[in-house]
């Protein structure tokens, strides 16, 4: 497998200051890229980028907000003004929300949403019309989830965000190839990957506390950030429209997923997800 298709090319990604989106840049930067490093989070981004230069590579941290599209338009600009045309963009940001779909209040609703969807949206919107311009090969990867293929409860909030993110990732994969130019499109697939992300999900409710620790426990014995990067870089680099870090987990989902629908069966939880959720009994439908 060759990485050529983007030793000294530009890589922007966001969220990248912890956990997957921090290892994707710091792959992209030992493979020779100039890395643009977004988060909202700017010290971490700071921190990164530091290490990156200490190791000789190339890093511009820029904190954004991916909730607010002027933002990630003004990145965009930072990014061709102070590096030039970008060979890969990663739209990582994003964020868990847990608790019952009405005990999260209005606000984390429309959050969660905003980063989630319309983060990977905005940042299509700032980097794609730059990239079809130029016309060289180019690589826009949305990171959704397992997520994206299966629905759990107590994360509706992240589930159904990353149902759009795929969704979205897929039209969109379809207007690159109406556009005849060389822009590939990736849909990132991550199974569970040890981060902080459920330390810094935000809840509300009784079904936060349990939820919380249990898969925070769950993500803490899983697949290293490092060992993901290396995995959604090669499936990127390969054109791969899914990228997944565990293709057999992701296999069995969309199995089970093409199933229930096919039988437009009643939604229903498995033993798995009862464990999960601390149920003594899969609840009747
Ligand atoms: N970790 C997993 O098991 C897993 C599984 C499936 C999908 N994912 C997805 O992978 C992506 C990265 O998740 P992670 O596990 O590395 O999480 P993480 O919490 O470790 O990192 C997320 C990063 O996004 C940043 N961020 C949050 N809100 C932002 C905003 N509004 N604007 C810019 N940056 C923002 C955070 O500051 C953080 O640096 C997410 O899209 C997540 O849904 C993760």
């Amino acid at each position: 497998m060759t990485l050529d298709a983007f030793r000294d090319g530009v890589a922007v990604i966001t969220g990248a200051g912890n956990g997957i989106g921090e290892a994707l840049a710091r792959a992209a930067a030992a493979i020779g890229m100039r890395v643009v490093l977004a988060d909202i989070d700017a010290a971490s981004i700071e921190r990164v980028s530091a290490e990156i230069r200490a190791a000789g590579g190339a890093a511009l941290p820029v904190p954004t907000d991916v909730a607010d599209a002027a933002a990630l338009d003004r990145l965009a600009a930072t990014t061709y003004e102070g590096f030039g045309d970008v060979r890969l963009l990663v739209n990582n940001a994003g964020v868990e929300t847990i608790g019952y779909v009405w005990d999260i209040p209005a606000d984390l609703w429309e959050r969660t949403l905003k980063i989630n969807v319309l983060g990977v949206v905005n940042g299509v919107r700032a980097f794609a019309p730059r990239m079809l311009e130029h016309g060289a090969p180019a690589y826009i990867a949305n990171v959704a989830s397992v997520g994206g293929i299966s629905i759990f409860p107590v994360e509706t909030a992240y589930i159904c965000s990353k149902h759009a993110v795929l969704s979205f990732t897929e039209c969109l994969y379809l207007e690159m190839q109406m556009q005849k130019k060389p822009i590939h499109v990736s849909a990132i697939m991550p199974g569970p990957v040890a981060t902080g992300i459920f330390e810094a999900a935000k809840g509300a409710g009784i079904a936060e506390h349990h939820h919380r620790s249990v898969m925070r426990d769950m993500l803490a014995d899983s697949m290293q950030p490092m060992e993901a990067a290396r995995i959604i870089f090669d499936g990127i680099a390969r054109g791969d429209f899914w990228v997944s870090t565990h293709p057999e987990l992701t296999a069995e989902t969309a199995r089970g997923r093409a199933d229930y629908l096919a039988n437009l069966s009643r939604p229903s939880l498995a033993e798995t997800a009862c464990a999960i959720l601390g149920l003594n009994d899969v609840p009747a439908t």
